[in-house]
């Protein structure tokens, strides 16, 4: 059977989507080339805000539509609206033919059979009790690789679905995650990302290692960022997402002597308004989050650091919307992913009055995109003469005579192609150029 997957949302979703067409493959299925070749066709969706779903549903149906001329494909849908909406999809989507919970991945490959047979509208939810189920499956030939060690989401901020929908927190296994990180090496991973919704709670919830610590480190993810920096063949150890009160000392030293580690963090500030933090539920103030981003740049002076930021939330006012501009300015960010709230049913802001209009919140988006272009202009322009080691990655999607690889501190950067450079290569590349978003230049040496 030719499998297309559709992934939105995060790198979460990506994992995912990754690990469902591993078992595909592993259980003799091919990729398609687009939909018309596709016999299974799944939606890996996202639940972060009501558009998404809507479109989401939107692509679901045409997929279905299509069923009338290719009677034997088999439309499905996966991730966080799947789990969140479960079997009332099939209502509104009457000719779906699977809804896999966020847990459930794993079943895929064994459903197929019951779907050829022209069973339809199976619905597989994640039971809380059932032991977590994790994602570990990859696809080979990757350079740089995913990998899972925490799921769901202990936080109860707001505006956030992600808690009702991935579950309660669980943190996998030291051994486990040591295991799944050696394989990638052996298969030519070079760079692993360690994924959690908040990363930074690794181990607080359930118990991760079997004996005491004897390294450098005791609190659980320095520890294991630690043990997978020992793993031959990883170049580079990433981490994300994380919350300013996860930036411990011990993490932060962790960060600064442990070389594979990259000086980069995802420290989603969401507001830089205390009224508007406080609302939100994200337990600490703009103060205590610049506080954090103080301590990381003096660990490590060449730290970068990109965040997420919600518009629009109930109450914002113009001055709460200032001091988030100035924050962003104040920390930095190299990066700023920016959201136009959307209540989410259930959440304890959808309570609360969306009163900030859709016009105001897309201006505040543009504004904050803007403030973002000229700052990441003028940081990426320092980084001009400099030459910052790159993991190449491959050919670069806009131009093929060059090649494209990210920088210690997540930067893309592209560099004129080099006969001797492969994949997984980590080659120093001399800036010559820079936009808001991208780096240029030549390979040294
Ligand atoms: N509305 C808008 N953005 C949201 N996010 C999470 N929930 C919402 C919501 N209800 C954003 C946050 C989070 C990112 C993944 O999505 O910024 O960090
Ligand atoms: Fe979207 Fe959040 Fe789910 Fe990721 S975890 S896919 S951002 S809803």
């Amino acid at each position: 059977m030719k499998y297309l997957l559709h992934t939105y949302g995060c790198q979460m979703n990506v994992r995912d989507a990754e690990a469902v067409a591993a078992g595909l493959e592993a259980a003799g299925h091919l990729p398609a080339i687009d939909e018309a070749d596709a016999d299974l066709i799944i939606v890996n969706t996202c639940s972060v805000r009501g558009k998404a779903e809507d479109k989401a549903v939107g692509k679901l149906g045409l997929l279905c539509a299509t069923k009338r001329t290719a009677p034997q494909r088999i439309v499905g849908v996966m991730g966080c609206m799947a789990q969140r909406r479960g079997a009332a999809l099939l209502k509104r989507i009457p000719l779906l033919d699977f809804v896999l919970g966020t847990r459930q991945q794993q079943a895929l490959p064994a459903l197929l059979p019951r779907l050829a047979a022209g069973e339809r509208g199976i619905v597989l939810l994640d039971d809380p009790a059932i032991t977590p189920r994790v994602p570990d499956a990859h696809l080979p030939g990757a350079v740089s690789a995913f990998v899972t060690i925490l799921l769901g989401c202990n936080r109860r901020c707001a505006y956030c679905v992600v808690p009702d929908v991935r579950g309660a927190e669980y943190s996998r296994p030291a051994p486990e995650i040591l295991a799944e990180v050696r394989q990638l090496a052996a298969g030519g991973v070079r760079e692993v990302t360690l994924l959690g919704q908040s990363v930074m709670r690794y181990g607080r919830s359930n118990p991760v290692w079997e004996a005491p610590a004897t390294g450098s480190f005791r609190e659980d993810l320095p520890r294991l960022l630690e043990a997978v920096s020992a793993i031959p063949g990883i170049r580079r150890i990433r981490f994300t997402s994380g919350h300013p009160s996860g930036c411990t000392d011990e993490l932060v030293r962790a960060m600064r002597d442990i070389p594979r580690i990259c000086p980069h963090l995802h420290l989603p500030v969401q507001s830089g308004s205390d009224r508007i933090l406080d609302l939100m539920r994200r337990g600490y103030t703009a103060a205590q989050y610049l506080d954090a981003v103080a301590h990381l740049r003096e660990a490590m002076p060449d730290f970068s650091l990109t965040s997420d930021v919600i518009v629009g939330f109930p109450t914002e006012t113009e001055e709460d919307f200032e001091a988030t501009r100035r924050l962003a300015e104040t920390a930095a960010f190299d990066n700023t992913y920016i959201f136009k709230y959307s209540p989410r049913p259930g959440t304890p802001a959808a309570a609360m009055n969306d009163d900030v209009p859709a016009a105001e919140k897309m201006r505040r988006n543009q504004v904050l995109l803007e403030d973002q272009d000229v700052r990441g202009q003028r940081l990426n322009e320092a980084c001009v003469g400099r030459t910052l080691d790159v993991l190449a990655e491959g050919v670069s999607l806009r131009n093929d005579q060059r090649w494209s690889g990210r920088s210690p501190g997540n930067k893309v950067v592209v560099f004129e192609r080099h006969p001797s450079i492969a994949a997984g290569d980590l080659v120093p590349v001399q800036i010559s150029r820079a936009g808001p978003q991208v780096l240029y230049g030549e390979v040294r040496g």
